[in-house]
């Protein structure tokens, strides 16, 4: 939600910020706005409702000034529907500072009491403009930018990130966080702000994260990071593990046609330094301590969406290999509830973007509780990492699109990592059956590039439901969250109802829904599970093909048992039960996909939604 862009040095600010934007985009977005100091001091911006072409469009029809200096911004509506006249950036100081902001800040009403109080007008609905005028007021009493954003972050509440310049301070841009990211972007005699690296990464992979309650001022020789209170903080820089091209399609229609194809080096970089002969070692638990991990008694799983389904189908592994009770919650339902935690509760958390607002909040309320938080997280710098006392990074690269596909069997191969980890450390899997499941692991990039062969089957298949008006999933053990996953993916590009069931609960209510025509995909579990849940589920396609059910059945290459029973049958290779989810899921991931092109829909931005969820 929100991107924020902000740059100071030799080049033209406009390019840079818009080509920023242009990175930033994937994080969803309404309208979309830019300030720039030009040359002569003088503050231009341009802001416009709706996508970041209409913003190119209106600097061609009404240039602003270009400068070294300048700050860009998309909007996600919060206050105030997504207008021309709500877009950020706001003004303040009788137009000579510009401010923007991802968040919301919670007591934006008294302070525009106070202001209006003073005889401040305001013209929008955002809380951010009421920053803007609270900044230009201190401005005026300091006339210093540093002292005047100091003292004004100090009076917000609830969560920010802010960006701010001054016409009378032009090589200076400041910036603020309080539970909302920023990174800095290290240039040679140019620095850089954005929300994440994608918004500098083409000039620069040297950055630094801005921690909670952190002010940084940028000049193209320096880069200055104080505490709210203005005392200097030391800061650590990373190198951006990727380049510009990997955040570009690169001859894909779509990132997320991409991102699938991209799901083999997905699970494969994951996996990389993390096997050890024939066993797990995750360096970053070893650092964590074998004793800690030993004297677990419950694990707890916070997520959402689709990183909760992959916490969901790490579950049944985790608690199978290292015999420790796992339960899910969703971020946003967990600290609401008071939870019980103890010191010998772990717990996980699992983000790709690293910045969802609900995790985020769950993480603190867990440690604060007493919890360890080791997290799964997709991107360097932040800020959930940041609060966690491990991370085990997943190594995707930068998903772009917002559904979520690599980052997700990205996750699970981290979590059975840490569950491989963890059994070995608790000795409840012997050598031969770790080495097993890791051969199993290592076998799956392969598997998925088989599975991706049959992309053009299911396309064709979502082309000729182009008009489906609802789609139902079935799945038992691991399969069930697949089935959950698969029906959320439909409906967020498809936007059709969609429903994921664990096929057991089917004659408990939901065959109800079953009527003439109605499209069911069911993941068959492979009948040489151990305990079989396959003759099950090939009864449950019975049951609701007698009903008149549309069946397409996700099953092993061999199962003859299904064929009879389903319309069409997607294939996929041979693998131990526990690690079919990362082969399932693909071919779901690609007819939603294929359904949304085949409606003419915006694959990579779906409507309403966000990559990354900042806001509670
Ligand atoms: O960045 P996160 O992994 O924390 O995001 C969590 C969810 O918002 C995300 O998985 C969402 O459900 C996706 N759009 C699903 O495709």
């Amino acid at each position: 939600m929100c991107g924020i862009v902000g740059y100071v040095g030799d080049k033209k600010s406009l390019e840079v910020l818009v080509g920023g934007l242009r990175r930033l985009e994937y994080r969803g977005y309404d309208s979309a706005g830019v300030a720039v100091i030009d040359d002569h001091g003088e503050l231009g911006v341009a802001k416009k409702s709706g996508k970041l072409v209409k913003l190119t469009d209106e600097l061609a029809a009404h240039p602003i000034g270009d400068g070294r200096a300048g700050i860009g911004h998309t909007r996600w509506a919060t206050h105030g529907g997504p207008t021309d006249v709500n877009a950020h950036p706001h003004l303040g100081d009788d137009g000579k500072l510009a401010l923007i902001h991802n968040g919301i800040i919670e007591n934006f009403s008294e302070l525009k009491a106070e202001l209006l109080a003073e005889g401040y007008s305001f013209t929008s609905e955002t809380d951010t403009e009421v920053a803007a005028a609270l900044l230009g007021r201190e401005y005026r009493a300091t006339g210093d930018l540093r002292a005047a954003f100091q003292s004004t972050v100090g009076r917000l509440d609830g969560a920010f990130t802010l960006l701010a310049l001054h016409s009378d301070e032009p090589n200076l841009v400041v910036g603020a966080r309080r539970n909302s990211p920023l990174v800095i972007g290290i240039g040679d005699g140019e620095n850089f702000l954005g929300s994440d690296v994608a918004a500098f990464v083409q000039y620069t992979r040297t950055a630094m994260a801005v921690g909670q309650d952190q002010i940084v001022a940028i000049t193209p020789e320096s880069v200055t990071v104080t505490d709210f209170a203005g005392a200097p903080v030391e800061m650590e820089t990373f190198q951006v593990e990727w380049d510009a091209a990997a955040a570009d399609k690169g001859g894909w229609s779509s990132f997320m046609a991409k991102e699938v194809a991209e799901q083999p080096d997905a699970v494969a970089n994951t996996l990389r330094g993390r096997i050890v002969g024939d066993a797990v070692v995750v360096p970053e638990l070893t650092a964590f301590g074998d004793e800690v991990l030993a004297g677990i008694r419950r694990i707890v799983i916070i997520a959402c969406g689709t990183a909760a389904y992959a916490g969901m189908t790490a579950q049944y592994a985790i608690e199978k290999w290292a015999r420790v009770p796992v339960t899910i919650e969703l971020s946003h339902e967990f600290r609401y509830r008071e939870p019980v935690i103890t010191d010998d509760t772990l717990v996980i958390s699992i983000s790709q973007s690293g910045e969802t607002m609900d995790t985020l909040m769950a993480v603190k309320y867990a440690r604060e509780a007493g919890a360890r938080v080791i997290s799964i997280c997709n991107t360097q710098g932040a800020t959930i990492p940041r609060e966690s006392d491990a991370v085990v990074y997943t190594h995707a690269g930068p998903e772009v699109a917002v559904a979520s596909t690599k980052a997700f069997v990205a996750q699970i191969t981290a979590l059975y990592l840490f569950g491989l980890h963890l059994a070995r450390v608790r000795g409840t899997l012997s050598a031969a059956e770790q080495a097993v499941q890791v051969a199993e692991l290592i076998a799956v990039p392969a598997k998925i590039a088989t599975v991706l062969e049959s992309s053009a089957s299911i396309a064709q298949l979502a082309h000729w439901m182009a008009d489906t008006r609802s789609v139902l999933f079935l799945g038992r053990n691991v399969g069930f969250p697949i089935a959950m996953e698969g029906a959320l993916k439909l409906k967020e590009l498809a936007y059709i109802h969609a429903e994921g069931f664990a096929a057991g609960e089917l004659k408990h209510g939901p065959i109800a829904l079953i009527e003439p025509g109605q499209p069911v995909f069911v993941v068959v579990p492979s009948p040489r599970g151990s305990a079989s849940l396959h003759p099950k589920v090939v009864s449950n396609i019975q049951e609701i093909r007698a009903r008149g059910a549309r069946v397409i059945a996700i099953a092993e290459q061999g199962d003859a048992a299904v064929l009879p029973f389903a319309d069409e049958v997607v294939h996929i290779p041979l693998a131990a039960p526990l690690f079919e989810p990362l082969l399932a899921v693909i071919p779901l991931q690609i007819f939603a996909m294929e359904l949304s092109i085949a409606k003419g829909l915006d694959v990579d931005q779906p409507r309403n939604l966000a990559k990354s969820v900042t806001v509670e």
